[in-house]
């Protein structure tokens, strides 16, 4: 049974949906194959599960306002990762333990029920942050009873502490939270059970200041823990590191840490942190094991606190995307990311050029341009530079081995940002996915992933293709349709 306070979160925020609707959905910059909120922010992916054959989605949500607050779990089901369905709001911040949010977390099936695990945000009238981590269970996938708070913080934490991903190993649950010690250094805590109901605090099993690491950021959050081809990679988003060289450029980052895992001594050995996406927009990934054993990772499309409110979609009411999913593996000395096989399904006829040459010009291709499309360029020869342009608003240029991003400043239009990437190859191929207001480029069959917002003018379709030297490539591109 719902609660009065429950029932009332829902209806207005149906009504908020309501309300914006028109504007919302006339807004060129909503996306075509991309899960977005249907009215206000979305945040983090949350409770991503293949259950009972459907594959789940949750989203951290703030319907009131495209500015953070007490977040809901918006909820996406699908049969196929092509077609997916917009469920009834999941959970609301309704709760004395979830009152100011119902913050990040996880999915996980066990006896026949599709459980959540949350924290729930709470926020005293002095303003202090409480966090607790909480469950709630459901019979169908979509509705969700809460079961109320099953961890409460530890000592040697500030109430910074959240975030909290289950998985099973033989018979024992573990659960990895997000959490900031009492010295204000980020780390990635452990927890486990033997009976899914008490959970015991293990400790820390890395973070800022732990072993080699060195300083490492004051908090982190949306940690994920799991094996890939015998490693463990721990997938985290730390708080407070600087920038270094072409690294870390974004506000806060999202990559991981290779290793093992010792259980015994609660130690995660592992080597240097590596950023999972080299773009713009990108945080708070989580992924899930599916039924074909597939590692399958989705992002945020946004970083907090980096010019969110310069978008412009806050004037239609809404901000912020997911990624499209991608398939982790593990090459034997980083992680892969290749766009989820699935994704082919939404492909129209392919137009294809099996060799072109520019040298020292600028040129269209015929039949290349579009918002809503999958590039694919294999190069034979980049003799010195290469770009691609797109819609007068983004360019991808390469050189010397760095691959650069470049778009106008979302808050100082007249300016231009940069990302750059140092290959460890040269620039063998790329595979763009473009969707109105979005832009990912997976390099090199995913050795490297570059994903941003883009806002072109909504006439701009063109893509033109710019060479110093001699540059020969193929394309082959493809229309893309929407999954709704
Ligand atoms: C990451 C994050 C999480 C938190 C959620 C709140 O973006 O800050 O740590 O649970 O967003 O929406």
């Amino acid at each position: 049974m719902l609660s009065e306070r429950d029932l009332e979160l829902r209806k207005l925020a149906n009504e908020e949906i309501e309300r914006y609707k028109d504007k919302v959905e006339a807004d060129p910059y909503r996306l075509n194959y991309h899960h977005m909120a249907p009215v206000g922010l979305l945040n983090d992916p949350n409770g991503f599960i293949q259950w009972k054959g459907t594959y789940h989605l949750f989203y951290q949500w703030m319907p009131f306002d495209t500015d953070h607050g007490a977040k809901f779990w918006g909820h996406y089901s699908s049969e196929d990762f092509v077609h997916w369905k917009h469920e009834d709001i999941a959970l609301t911040p309704s709760d004395w333990f979830d009152e100011n949010g119902v913050y990040s977390g996880s999915a996980i099936a066990h006896d026949d029920y599709l459980y959540l695990f949350y924290t729930g945000n709470v926020k005293d009238e002095n303003g202090e942050r409480e966090s607790y981590q909480c469950v709630a269970v459901s019979e169908d996938g979509v509705n969700f009873e809460k079961k109320g708070v099953s961890v409460f913080l530890p000592e040697g934490y500030t109430s910074h502490f959240r975030d909290p991903k289950v998985w099973k190993e033989g018979d024992t649950w573990y659960m990895v939270v997000g959490a900031q010690s009492e010295d204000l250094q980020g780390k990635a805590v452990l927890f486990k059970s033997e009976d899914f109901s008490e959970w015991e605090h293990l400790g820390v099993i890395t973070g800022s200041g732990e072993g080699k690491l060195g300083e490492f950021g004051y908090m982190w959050e949306c940690p994920d823990l799991f094996e890939l081809d015998g490693k463990h990679i721990l997938v985290v988003s730390p708080q407070g590191l600087e920038a270094e060289g072409m690294q870390f450029a974004n506000t806060y980052q999202s990559g991981y840490f290779a290793g093992s895992l010792d259980f015994e001594k609660v130690r995660l050995k592992h080597g240097d942190f590596r950023e999972l996406d080299r773009g713009f927009e990108f945080y708070a990934p989580q992924t899930t094991l599916d039924y074909k054993g597939r590692r399958i990772l989705i992002g945020w499309m946004g970083v907090p606190d980096q010019y969110e409110q310069a978008q412009p979609t806050i004037e239609n009411h809404w901000v912020h995307c997911l990624t499209i999913p991608r398939e982790l593996t593990w090459n034997g000395e980083q992680l892969i990311q290749t766009p989820l096989d699935e994704l082919k399904e939404m492909r129209g006829p392919v137009i294809l050029h099996s060799s072109i040459t520019i040298e020292n010009d600028q040129k269209a291709v015929r039949g290349i341009e579009g918002k809503s499309i999958e590039l694919n360029l294999e190069f034979d020869e980049i003799e010195n530079q290469f770009a691609i342009e797109m819609f007068q608003y983004a360019s991808l240029s390469y050189k010397d081995g760095i691959l650069t991003l470049s778009r106008p400043h979302f808050e100082e239009n007249q300016k231009t940002e940069f990302r750059r990437v140092e290959l460890a190859g040269k620039l063998k191929s790329l595979r763009l996915f473009i969707d109105h207001s979005s832009l990912e480029v997976f390099v090199n069959e995913g050795e490297e992933v570059l994903t941003s917002r883009i806002f072109p003018h909504s006439e701009d379709e063109h893509i033109l293709f710019t060479s110093l030297g001699t540059s020969t490539f193929s394309i082959e591109q493809w229309k893309l349709k929407g999954f709704q």
